[in-house]
């Protein structure tokens, strides 16, 4: 079998170049990619990608994820959120291949406290949300062999994250403000990548399974909490700490260009039915993430 994957070194790019190969031969590409385009700001050179390779299975990792950025850039963002992402779906499509991708709980409004069910009508606050809608609306309409995951507050122990962010400021100042009204589940890279490699197993045996799923580690936090979580393993690991103020702050104290929904719960039950599997609470990730952090920095 033959898997295209397309933003091979993002957080899940990158996780999914594990999780994948045992699958099938992988063909990974990004923005630098020479042998064959990985850059979503030329969507016929995506789709001129997909008809050279004729995968069996594409997965799309690549996205505009700068939120705040999309607001002065709303046509860059559109470009690689909907527009490539609709010529990669029609060239699906016209090779009967399977399409994987990932959208966003920020296609929602972000009121109320219930976990938003995958049929609830969306709404997005900012335009990274219209344009990652636009592209799960491509997709449905136009490849009908597709999984659409929407998942939120993704992290990975490559590169920068949350935690990394607050045990940074912890170590340098006695005092910090962070957001406690907006509830969520930070859902690691790995497991995204896992769960997407059992679906596409799940997938080729069970075509049914086509669809759209809210895809998210178990529980809710809030930004406060989770950075309560990071600070007492980081004391747990023996790691000084010169924080020993935390403030619960409204979203108001730090305006951002983009809107952020307050709720980003997820409702994954039909995920959890449909591919048979339970996902686990977002503290076994970020704990987990955290050891492998904290056994780095001591090696
Ligand atoms: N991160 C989150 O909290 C979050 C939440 C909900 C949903 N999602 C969705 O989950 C998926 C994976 O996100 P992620 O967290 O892995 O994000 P990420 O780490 O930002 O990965 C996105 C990748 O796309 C690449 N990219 C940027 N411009 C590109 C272009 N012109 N052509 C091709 N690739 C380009 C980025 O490259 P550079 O790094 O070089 O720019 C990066 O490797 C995305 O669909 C995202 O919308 C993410």
């Amino acid at each position: 079998m033959n898997i295209l994957l397309f933003g091979k070194t993002g957080q899940v790019g990158w996780e999914l170049q594990r999780s994948l190969a045992p699958l099938g031969n992988i063909i990974a590409v990004d923005v630098q990619s020479t042998e064959y385009c990985g850059d979503f700001s030329n969507p016929e050179g995506v789709a001129e990608t997909v008809r050279r390779v004729k995968p069996d299975v594409i997965v799309n990792a690549a996205a505009h994820t700068a939120v705040d950025k999309a607001e002065s850039e709303r046509e860059f963002a559109q470009l690689l959120n909907a527009t490539s992402v609709e010529a990669i779906a029609k060239e699906a499509e016209k090779i009967n291949a399977w399409l994987v991708h990932y959208s966003t709980d920020y296609v929602f409004p972000g009121n109320g406290e219930s976990p938003w069910l995958e049929t609830d009508v969306t709404s997005p606050l900012n335009t990274y949300g219209e344009t990652k809608l636009a592209g799960e609306i491509a997709v449905q309409q136009y490849c009908s062999k597709h999984l659409i995951f929407r998942t939120s507050w993704v992290y990975a122990g490559k590169g920068n994250n949350f935690a990394k962010t607050m045990l940074r400021l912890a170590k340098d100042r006695e005092e910090l403000s962070i957001i406690n009204d907006q509830f969520g589940a930070p859902t690691g890279a790995e497991l995204l990548a896992d769960c997407t490699a059992h679906a596409i197993t799940t997938a080729l045996r069970k075509p049914e399974v086509a669809g759209l799923y809210h895809l998210v580690a178990s529980g809710t936090t809030t930004w406060f909490d989770y950075a309560n979580l990071v600070f007492a393993e980081a004391k747990i690991a023996g790691m000084v700490l010169a924080v020993n103020k935390i403030n619960p702050v409204p979203t108001s104290a730090y305006p951002t260009p983009a809107l952020r929904p307050q709720n980003s719960r997820l409702n994954t039950n039909k995920f959890q039915q449909s591919f048979g599997l339970t996902l686990p609470s977002w503290e076994i990730g970020v704990k987990r993430m955290l050891a492998e952090l904290f056994a780095s920095a001591n090696a």
